[in-house]
């Protein structure tokens, strides 16, 4: 008999529309019980772990996922690198056979996307990616929720949060996005993703900082059956036209501290601004996103703490989205 494959989160591309928007649906479920409805969750992860292995820093994804398995009743362990054998001195196979012989559930944060990989195959138990070099898919559903909430129906008063009677695929396909900046785990997550649910997508990178050709490959593909429009460029103000959001993340990545002063001077020009928004043609309510942390070279304060900066409200949501990941891996044990 064959042992029935292990669901994890490696990679949106792997995942189906429909099962993108029951993580959403999900996740809005969540924070409306939770934070409007002031109702528990019934504690179906009461006596589980789950470890977070984070060979990097993080604030938002660390706290999202702590206290998402605190409120589902399970117990997150944190292992950073300094606290355990993460890759050194012992191998990643032997970690992720360790570990998932404890634990019930593996969130990790990895330097080489190879490095997910090697915990999904050989670990007993569910893989959640928490970032890698190559791809960030939990922050893509935060993304995608506060798309949601910002262009969905919605009230001013937080006790009447009832976008959760709403299905994003009411509001998501049609809204375009424009990308400013790196050609990074960030920009490869919403090329993956984007385009599959019909979200029009356009990218400006600098030269030499293109995304990957395989990612870029998967876009294409997705946005063929969608319908999407997709589309690349080196110049920040022809991306920006007509955007309802527009987003970009950190210039220098972690891991790429050495290459900082290089690539200040190669993203001159690639600002978020007013005056860039304007002067591209965004549309007259255009939203700013960004997953954090923020430094202000990508985005200047004008942007970044106007009302149009949704950034805050993004950053909470990865709380409710990873909530939803946790119990569709651990308790349903299924995205569908
Ligand atoms: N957006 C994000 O992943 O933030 P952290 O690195 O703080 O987790
Ligand atoms: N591109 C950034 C995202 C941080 C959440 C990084 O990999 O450091």
């Amino acid at each position: 008999t064959q042992k029935k494959a292990i669901p994890h989160l490696i990679t949106l591309a792997d995942l189906s529309q429909s099962q993108i928007y029951n993580l959403l649906r999900s996740a809005i479920q969540h924070k409306y019980n939770a934070k409007y409805a002031g109702k528990g969750s019934g504690e179906p992860l009461k006596g589980k772990t789950l470890a977070l292995t984070f060979s990097k820093r993080s604030t938002r994804t660390r706290v999202a996922t702590e206290s998402a398995t605190a409120y589902l009743g399970g117990t997150p362990m944190f292992l950073g690198s300094q606290d355990i054998q993460l890759g050194v001195n012992e191998s990643l196979l032997d970690t992720a056979k360790v570990i998932s012989s404890m634990a019930d559930g593996i969130m990790a944060r990895v330097g080489p996307h190879s490095d997910i990989e090697v915990l999904a195959k050989y670990s007993s138990v569910p893989i959640i990616n928490a970032l890698s070099d190559k791809y960030h898919p939990t922050q893509i559903l935060a993304d995608l929720m506060t798309m949601h909430e910002v262009f969905g129906p919605h009230s001013d008063t937080d006790s009447e949060y009832i976008s959760h009677l709403h299905h994003p695929k009411d509001f998501l396909p049609g809204l375009k996005v424009a990308w400013i900046g790196d050609g990074n785990n960030m920009l490869h997550s919403m090329l993956v993703t984007f385009p599959k649910l019909g979200i029009h997508f356009s990218a400006a990178t600098p030269k030499n900082y293109q995304p990957d050709a395989d990612v870029v490959e998967i876009a294409k593909k997705e946005a063929k059956n969608s319908g999407s429009e997709l589309s690349f460029t080196t110049a920040p103000k022809e991306a920006v036209k007509d955007a309802d959001i527009i987003v970009t993340d950190t210039w220098i990545s972690m891991g790429q501290e050495s290459e900082k002063l290089q690539r200040l001077k190669d993203f001159a020009g690639f600002q978020v601004t007013m005056s860039l928004a304007e002067q591209g043609g965004a549309k007259p309510d255009w939203k700013f996103m960004h997953c954090l942390p923020r430094k202000s070279e990508e985005v200047d304060d004008e942007v970044f703490y106007s009302p149009r900066s949704v950034v805050f409200e993004e950053a909470e949501n990865r709380k409710w989205t990873i909530l939803a990941v946790i119990d569709a891996l651990l308790v349903k044990k299924s995205f569908d």
